[in-house]
């Protein structure tokens, strides 16, 4: 295959998505987009990726397919239980003493991020005095995260994180069980709202005292990940938590300097009071 046609081939299909549909993977990681679309292109049975960006410019459902393998959505609760374990023991300490705590998970595909949050929560007694904000840009995520559902194959699986990550309580008793599936218990999500938030092109997102984005900065490219860290400093109250992948750091970001690390190996930092 020749390198240099496909990849322009990739760029005007990434133009397409957004001139036409506004989602803008122009600042991803190269290779992340590069596999997805190789990756489509070998399933559709599409003799090139020109073929692939005249599907996607007529038809909707393909389109859709399209927009979901570029966003992956693989996530779950309590996952690296390491960190979980720093937001009670490092953060919850710092969130008790104020009065009213606003958190943010950016990028929280499924929900099974911000239900983990919500647990930990209820179980500092901190739940009540939290406004929690969930967002993805994949409207499928959001639908699927606003419901509380999972599967039960996964609440068996998702135990072992919650234990791991210092919970004590029975995890199976934060669901409810129907068939093949379980649905977290609806007093979790009260305080929390989901909404629709690209990090490629959306603005500030409030004041808030803590935000979550967890494995998502690794699929952009620097120019992307120093936009949404400044929309990350700018969304955060001074002494604000930013909590980072295990993957992710702020090293490369001009704005490191404005953050304390609080634990290097979870990812989490403070943002400087000046
Ligand atoms: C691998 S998941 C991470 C989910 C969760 N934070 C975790 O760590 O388990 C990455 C998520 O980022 C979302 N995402 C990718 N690009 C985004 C963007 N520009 N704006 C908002 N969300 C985005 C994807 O839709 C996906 O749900």
């Amino acid at each position: 295959m020749d390198l240099d046609k496909q990849k322009v081939e990739i760029d005007l299909l990434l133009e397409a998505l957004f001139r036409l549909y506004g989602y803008d993977f122009r600042n991803y990681a190269k290779a992340h987009i590069r596999r997805r679309i190789l990756h489509r292109l070998e399933a559709s049975g599409l003799e090139s990726i020109s073929l692939l960006q005249h599907k996607i410019l007529y038809d909707q459902d393909f389109l859709n397919v399209l927009l979901a393998d570029l966003s992956i959505n693989v996530t779950e609760m309590f996952r690296d239980p390491k960190f979980f374990q720093a937001v009670r023991n490092l953060l919850v300490p710092r969130l008790e003493t104020y009065p009213f705590i606003k958190i943010w998970h950016a990028g929280c595909a499924t929900g099974e991020e911000v239900y983990s949050m919500a647990i930990v929560l209820k179980e500092e007694g901190l739940l009540e005095s939290s406004q929690l904000y969930a967002t993805d840009f994949s409207s499928t995520a959001i639908e699927n995260a606003k419901s509380g559902i999972i599967s039960t194959d996964s609440v068996k699986k998702f135990t072992g994180n919650y234990q791991k990550s210092g919970g004590k309580q029975s995890f199976a008793g934060y669901f409810t069980a129907r068939y093949e599936y379980a649905k977290l218990n609806e007093s979790l999500l009260e305080k929390t709202t989901f909404a629709e938030h690209n990090l490629a092109n959306d603005s500030v997102f409030g004041e808030m005292n803590m935000i979550i984005c967890r494995n998502v900065l690794i699929y952009f490219n620097k120019k992307l990940q120093d936009r949404v860290i400044e929309l990350f400093y700018k969304s955060l109250c001074p002494g604000g938590f930013l909590c980072l992948g295990s993957k992710e750091n702020l090293q490369f970001s001009s704005l490191a300097d404005n953050f304390t690390p609080l634990d290097q190996a979870e990812k989490i930092y403070m943002k400087k009071y000046q």
